[in-house]
Parts: C-alpha cells; sequence; structure tokens
C-alpha cells in the first residue's frame, strides 16, 4: 500500500534527521559519537555526506520525539524504530550508538545500521533495522547512493564487508565503494551492481571469516556473469583500516597493483605455505576448476583455463575435461 510505504519512509526521514541532530547539536552526542568519529579518522565531510548520526542513551528518546511531532507507534514500529517489550513497554531500537543511514538507489532512508561505542563484548556490536515493507536487505548495498556515479565513471564496482570499509575508502577518494554489510552477498545485489558495471572488485577482511566470504561471493558474481577481481590485504586489515592507516594516493595505486583474477586469489589462499605438497596443489586445482565452472560465458571460461594452465603447468584439454565433468555435475 503506497500510504503505508510513505509513512515509514517519512518516519524514517525523521528518524534520519534526529540522529544527525543530537551528533551536531547535543552535549552527548558531540562527546560522545562526533568524537567517536574523529577518532576513527572520520572527517566533517564524510558525516554530511553518509548522514552520520548518534542515538541518544535513553530508553525512548526519539520515540518521545517523534510522536510529538505527530508520528504514530504503528509506523515507528514498522521500520523497527521502536521495539515493542513482552510485558508491553516501548524503547528505542538504538541507544547509545552511532548511526549509518542505509539509502537505497534513489536515495530514500529505508533503515540503519548502529554500531556500539563500548567495548563490551556481551553487546551485538552493530545492530540493524529489521527487514520490512521497505527495508529489504538481500537487494540493498550500503553505499550504492553515494558511490553510482563513481561507479558508471570508472565503470568498475569494489565490494567490501562493512559500513567503515566504504566511508573510509570514499574519504581517501575511492568513491565507487558499496558493502554487503554483514549478510552474506546474495544475487539481488550481484545483479543491483551489474546494472551500473560488469566490473567488480572484493575487498574483504583479511580474517578468516573474510576470506571464507570471499571465495563464496567470487562465484556468485562470476556465475552472474561479472568480470571479478579480488583483493587480499596484509593480514588483520580491512579496507577501513588500510585505507586509515596509508596516505590516500597509496590507497588507489595499491589495489590497482595488487587486484588480481580468482585463480591467483585462489592459488594464494588454497597453496599458502604449501608450495610443494601435492596434495594442497591438486585440491586447489579442483578448487579452481569448480569456480571456472560457474562461469556462464564459454570464452570467458578458455581464458581462465589458459591461465591455469600456465599457473600449473596441466595441459588445457585435461583442464576443459574437468570444467565439462563439473558443469555436467552441477546441471
Ligand atoms: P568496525 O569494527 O566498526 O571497524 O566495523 P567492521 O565493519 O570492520 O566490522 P566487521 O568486520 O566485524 O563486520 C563487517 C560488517 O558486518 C559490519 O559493518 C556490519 O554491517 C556487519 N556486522 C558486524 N557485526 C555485526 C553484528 O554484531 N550484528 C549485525 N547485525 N551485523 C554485524
Ligand atoms: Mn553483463
Ligand atoms: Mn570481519
Ligand atoms: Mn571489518
Ligand atoms: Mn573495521
Amino acid at each position: 500500500e503506497a500510504s503505508e510505504r510513505e509513512s515509514m519512509l517519512a518516519v524514517n526521514d525523521f528518524a534520519m534527521r534526529w540522529f544527525e541532530r543530537n551528533i551536531q547539536q547535543t552535549q552527548e552526542g558531540r562527546d560522545i559519537g562526533l568524537a567517536y568519529f574523529r577518532q576513527r579518522g572520520i572527517d566533517e565531510r564524510m558525516i554530511e555526506r553518509f548522514h552520520l548520526g548518534y542515538s541518544l542513551d535513553r530508553r525512548d528518546a526519539l520515540r518521545t520525539e517523534a510522536l510529538r511531532a505527530g508520528y504514530t507507534d504503528e509506523f515507528l514500529e514498522k521500520t523497527g524504530l521502536i521495539i515493542r517489550h513482552e510485558g508491553g513497554g516501548i524503547s528505542d531500537r538504538f541507544r547509545a550508538r552511532v548511526i549509518y543511514p542505509i539509502f537505497t538507489l534513489s536515495g530514500k532512508v529505508v533503515g540503519f545500521g548502529g554500531r556500539t561505542l563500548r567495548s563490551d563484548k556481551t553487546m551485538a556490536k552493530y545492530v540493524n533495522s529489521p527487514e520490512s515493507v521497505i527495508y529489504h536487505k538481500s537487494t540493498e548495498l550500503y553505499g550504492l547512493y553515494q558511490a553510482k556515479p563513481s561507479i558508471v565513471r570508472k565503470d568498475k564496482c569494489i565490494l567490501v564487508e562493512g559500513y567503515m570499509d566504504v566511508i573510509s575508502m570514499h574519504q581517501a577518494g575511492i568513491e565507487n565503494v558499496v558493502a554487503s554489510s554483514g549478510t552474506s552477498l546474495t544475487e539481488g545485489q550481484i545483479r543491483l551492481i551489474h546494472r551500473f558495471t560488469e566490473n567488480v572488485t572484493v575487498i574483504y577482511d583479511s580474517d578468516p571469516a573474510g576470506i571464507k566470504a570471499s571465495l563464496r561471493g567470487i562465484d556468485l558474481l562470476l556465475a552472474e556473469g561479472l568480470m571479478v577481481k579480488v583483493l587480499l590485504l596484509p593480514d588483520g586489515d580491512d579496507p577501513d583500516s588500510f585505507a586509515q592507516s596509508h596516505p590516500s594516493s597509496e590507497v588507489e595505486r595499491y589495489i590497482e597493483e595488487n587486484e588480481g583474477d580468482f585463480v591467483k586469489f585462489k592459488t594464494d589462499i588454497l597453496m599458502k605455505d604449501t608450495d610443494r605438497d601435492p596434495i594442497a596443489r591438486s585440491r586447489a586445482m579442483t578448487e579452481i576448476v569448480r569456480t571456472i565452472a560457474v562461469i556462464p560465458e564459454m570464452m570467458l571460461r578458455t581464458t581462465y583455463i589458459a591461465e591455469c594452465s600456465r599457473r600449473f603447468g596441466i595441459s588445457e584439454e585435461l583442464l576443459t575435461l574437468q570444467v565439462r565433468r563439473e558443469m555436467a555435475a552441477r546441471a
């Protein structure tokens, strides 16, 4: 229903402006929220550009303001801005967190991410708006609204994991960056990228979870017909920490010099420290052949087979046969 969507978007827009006002104009927001972004090296321009904010450390400060402004509990609840508890109590979902609004392609705020500022491990690091009539996580990408012009201009999209990765890269002058924000990458998100470019570079966190997610993401991206590159950052880095610890000019150059195709990435990952181990070697080859088999375009498969052949010293004929077998097994 059109009016339900409109009302939900309106209350989200109100909330975003309230979070933004908090971070600029309240003592608590400045001392805690703004200070947090400063300490992480995020400047004023990025706070404005991404409409970053802060939610006060109170039970229902947003709700109180929203009701006063004429919004209703019904829509605050539908957007997930408030939570109704079992005993009947109502509280704000986002409390004492810095806020990252999530925009659609056309610039409407459909949800929020909120990061805790405490190092307390018992608390979820991020809280996100729930799925709703207006927010479908599997078809949104964080940062796409801001990244779109640059993606089109460069004919390339960089895919990262998190909110801060998008923002720090953007601040370093690399604006064609979007994040899947924790949810594992979906076909819908990939189709969204495909509308603007065929070229994707995956730069996930350089930790076991990030590497695992890259391996999965690569296959999904290739299966959707995209041209995929991957960059493995130095151990323990994510794009945010990397961008914050290097001069801007170096970040772009580092990416250009070190991004490689998935054959190189998989070889590096699967054969790390096992250069001469024949078992690791054959497992790596099997994995690479499996990935080549997901590529819909024959010419592209042939190119990768040739590369694989050079890299492993195995004939193209044999590899082609193996790829065909994998494809048959998948069909
Ligand atoms: P910082 O610690 O602020 O640098 O964030 P990060 O983006 O580096 O966090 P991390 O690499 O742990 O996670 C990547 C992304 O996954 C985040 O940006 C979030 O979108 C999401 N995520 C991480 N932790 C949680 C969580 O506890 N709950 C939910 N729902 N999402 C999370
Ligand atoms: Mn295409
Ligand atoms: Mn991580
Ligand atoms: Mn990270
Ligand atoms: Mn990080």
